[in-house]
């Protein structure tokens, strides 16, 4: 097998129902047909929609400000040993989400499985209109999928085992292997967070003033060659002209040749070993929903090599 999929119908690290439903259009739109029979992948996926109801805890009050953090906590610990599985057989992982909450388990898979296997730290190209570095404290919505960053890089700890305490350190990415591409709406908090730490970040208006190719070219040259690169993709990176069907979209976002031009070119460097296509809403701006499906599989598949000619 070239690649393992988890299909994680995870929608708990925002409020809107919907999100959970993505895996199964994605792969009913074709998704991994397309990957094994086009691209020519050995593909292994256990065909089953992970919704992970037994772990939905009796009672889940919110905890610092974060709202379902004892199911978000204990769902992301699984996707974390469900990704970390395949990475260390030295698989391809695509995770399809769900809500961006999920990176915590795939991203602090993938760093575990590459530290054991080489030695080695993890870069993460992270995609998306928002930054998703909110502390517990900093968020102003309390939506855990707001924060995932923050918990893969240690910005935000909590010692509960069973919110988040799981965590440990052969599971955290570095701030500085950490490149984010296509950002528009950052929270303050957010802002004072990536200014302090030095964080590479790309944001629209770099995409504007360099291009895309250009854009590229520095956030890949920032991680270097020969560093093993998780992307995770949020599809909201893209426009809503594109991607109208997400819980959060933003406008003045990315085309959708952006989008597969980034997928494109960090295929090109041969380092990819995961990617998560996360925050599809099949539910929401419905008129829109085969479009950003559509727009989701194009990526995975420019990500995992797909070329124009
Ligand atoms: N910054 C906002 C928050 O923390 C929005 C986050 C949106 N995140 C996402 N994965 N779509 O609530
Ligand atoms: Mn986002
Ligand atoms: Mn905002
Ligand atoms: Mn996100």
């Amino acid at each position: 097998h070239d690649l393992g999929v988890v299909a994680v119908g995870f929608s708990g690290g925002q409020p809107k129902a919907g999100v959970d439903a993505a895996p199964m259009a994605l792969i009913e739109a074709g998704l991994i047909q397309q990957l094994q029979d086009d691209l020519e992948l050995n593909v292994e996926y256990d065909g089953q929609v992970h919704s992970y109801s037994e772990f939905i805890p009796a009672d889940d009050p919110p905890f610092r400000n974060m709202k379902q953090p004892r199911f978000v906590s204990a769902v992301t610990q699984q996707v974390s040993e469900q990704v970390y599985k395949y990475a260390k057989e030295g698989k391809m992982v695509v995770t399809l989400g769900g809500d961006h909450s999920i990176a915590i388990g795939t991203v602090s898979g993938t760093a575990r499985a590459i530290r054991e296997r080489f030695g080695r730290e993890l870069a993460v190209v992270w995609v998306d209109a928002h930054a998703d570095i909110n502390t517990p404290e900093t968020s102003e919505s309390g939506n855990v999928h707001g924060m995932p960053v923050a918990f893969l890089t240690g910005l935000a700890k909590e010692e509960r085992s069973d919110i988040f305490g799981w965590i440990k350190e052969h599971h955290k990415l570095s701030v500085k292997k950490l490149v984010y591409i296509g950002l528009r709406d950052i929270d303050r908090g957010e802002k004072k967070i990536l200014k302090d730490h030095g964080i590479k970040a790309f944001s629209m208006h770099d995409i504007d003033r360099y291009g895309i190719g250009k854009v590229m070219d520095m956030a890949l040259g920032w991680i270097g060659s020969d560093t093993p690169i998780h992307l995770s993709f949020d599809v909201d990176a893209l426009d809503p002209m594109w991607a109208p069907s997400t819980g959060t979209p933003v406008r003045g976002g990315l085309t959708l040749r952006e989008g597969d031009f980034i997928a494109e070119c960090v295929a090109a460097t041969g380092s990819l070993i995961a990617l998560d296509l996360v925050e599809v809403n099949p539910s929401l701006d419905e008129h829109g929903a085969s479009d950003t499906v559509r727009a989701g599989c194009s990526i995975v598949r420019c990500a995992l090599g797909d070329t124009l000619l």
